[in-house]
């Protein structure tokens, strides 16, 4: 709306109030009054100190810091009107709280600026996500840990090109997931102490001429330091960077394997069934049973790197200090964590949910000659031919038996002497595919023993 007396905030130099685009265009309030708790709580933070410095009396804090909290229940309690005059969250919480608290108020911005305010605000409430995001991927982890526990011995095929490559166990398939997400865990807990730093006291760009302590703010706020160079510190949005590309990495791991669950849940697969509580129906096909979350976990990798992208564009180029550019920063991390905490909830839930087709995983692991690198294996091993040549002579009998439509299993010794005459009935032992795990005892590799080995480090390393 169109408004022709000037800003209450700022608006000692204007004659004239802004046009009603200037005002929409230039609003945040929208959006930014998701940060409302960190902004009181900075606010709080801020006046305690002032007080602390002689800077304001010990009667003007409390005044502030206890109309601060009368504020913060009214947004609580959605008896809060929100003004788009008043642009952001920042201006709408002190304009409440002159209105409560009278002339204190209009001493709470004494020494800091809406530069560093925001910085302060949003690093909070991205210190909240990478906590919360933190907390989903344990519990996505302990869930699979389940699941790896369970099936730790089920046979399964595992792919290359989604071709049938060579029998795995449904735990090591399990545990690459918690690979994954592990290192995304570290990432979080990485990036979460490196923005653990406090803007506030930077002030516009400069820093303030009043006598502060910044230390002690910083503290307050649970952050481990105060920033040390006010010009980065009120145009960083590294913190919001980390934080976009750190969830794009997660978001592109749920993404694949969302993608298998897609696959395995197919009536060609059979591999899972997935619980009706994390699938839907189709309104025309009554047989229908859709892996809805697992679709839209596939897809919303799009929007969280898209938020990432978004981002870099809009603080590339940018020149010291703060840009209003800035203010885009919000929405694109806002949709980023909703929707990567989202993703990482479903997960969790399908993966509690889900029952692996035991019989399905061990018939398809056997099908499409999977363990014929076993038999090129044995032949290095107990006729000590070059890997090479075994590789070909393999070959001639996975030919032969497809010629014949059966498995190398299925060959007849009498067959494989016709290709090479050391093969021996000592063959056959090699050819199962429980046999073939349990082989892979090399450190990371598919046997039942080593998954479990890796699961108890998995448990220790999250005890
Ligand atoms: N709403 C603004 C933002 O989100 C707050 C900072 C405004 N600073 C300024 N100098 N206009 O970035």
């Amino acid at each position: 709306m169109s408004n022709n007396s000037s800003n209450q905030m700022w608006g000692g130099r204007f004659a004239a109030g802004p046009d009603a685009i200037m005002e929409a265009i230039n609003a945040s309030i929208g959006f930014d009054k998701r940060m409302a708790e960190q902004d009181i709580r900075g606010s709080r933070a801020h006046a305690a100190m002032l007080a602390a410095q002689g800077i304001l009396t010990d009667n003007e804090a409390a005044a502030i810091r206890e109309g601060l909290l009368t504020v913060l229940s009214e947004i609580q309690s959605g008896n809060f009107e929100f003004s788009t005059a008043l642009e952001d969250i920042h201006m709408n919480v002190e304009a409440r709280l002159k209105e409560i608290v009278g002339e204190p108020a209009g001493r709470l911005h004494t020494a800091r600026s809406r530069n560093d305010q925001v910085a302060t605000d949003f690093r909070l409430w991205v210190r909240d996500q990478f906590d919360a995001v933190e907390q989903g991927l344990l519990a996505l982890i302990n869930a699979l840990l389940v699941q790896a526990e369970h099936g730790a011995d089920w046979v399964m095929p595992g792919f290359t090109h989604l071709q049938t490559a060579q029998p795995v166990t449904w735990g090591h398939h399990m545990m690459a997931y918690v690979e994954m997400l592990g290192r995304d865990l570290s990432r979080v807990r990485d990036a979460r102490k490196r923005m653990n730093e406090c803007p506030l006291g930077s002030a516009a760009l400069a820093g303030t001429s009043f006598d502060i302590d910044r230390h002690m703010t910083s503290a307050d706020l649970g952050f481990d330091r105060p920033t040390a160079n006010s010009l980065d510190a009120v145009s960083d949005r590294d913190f919001a960077l980390e934080f976009l590309s750190v969830a794009s990495i997660c978001a592109m791991h749920l993404s694949r394997f969302a993608e298998e669950l897609v696959i395995w849940s197919s009536a060609q697969f059979r591999f899972v069934t997935l619980s009706d509580r994390f699938s839907t129906g189709s309104s025309i096909m009554p047989q229908k049973k859709n892996p809805d979350a697992a679709e839209l976990i596939r897809a919303k990798v799009g929007r969280i790197f898209g938020a990432n992208v978004a981002l870099m564009m809009v603080m590339k180029g940018l020149p010291l200090a703060y840009s209003k550019d800035m203010q885009e920063d919000k929405e694109q991390v806002f949709d980023a964590a909703d929707n990567l905490m989202l993703a990482l909830a479903a997960m969790e839930g399908m993966v509690k949910d889900m029952s692996a087709n035991v019989d399905n995983l061990a018939a398809a692991a056997g099908s499409g000659f999977s363990t014929a690198t076993d038999l090129a294996d044995w032949l290095v091993r107990a006729v000590n031919m070059p890997f090479r040549t075994a590789h070909h002579v393999t070959g001639t009998l996975v030919a032969m038996a497809e010629s014949k439509g059966c498995d190398l299993a299925d060959l007849s010794i009498e067959d494989m002497k016709s290709v090479h005459d050391e093969i021996t009935e000592d063959v056959y032992s090699v050819l199962t595919v429980e046999n073939s795990v349990k082989s892979r005892m090399s450190y990371g590799g598919t046997s039942p023993a080593q998954v479990r080995v890796q699961i108890q480090r998995w448990k220790d390393v999250l005890a």
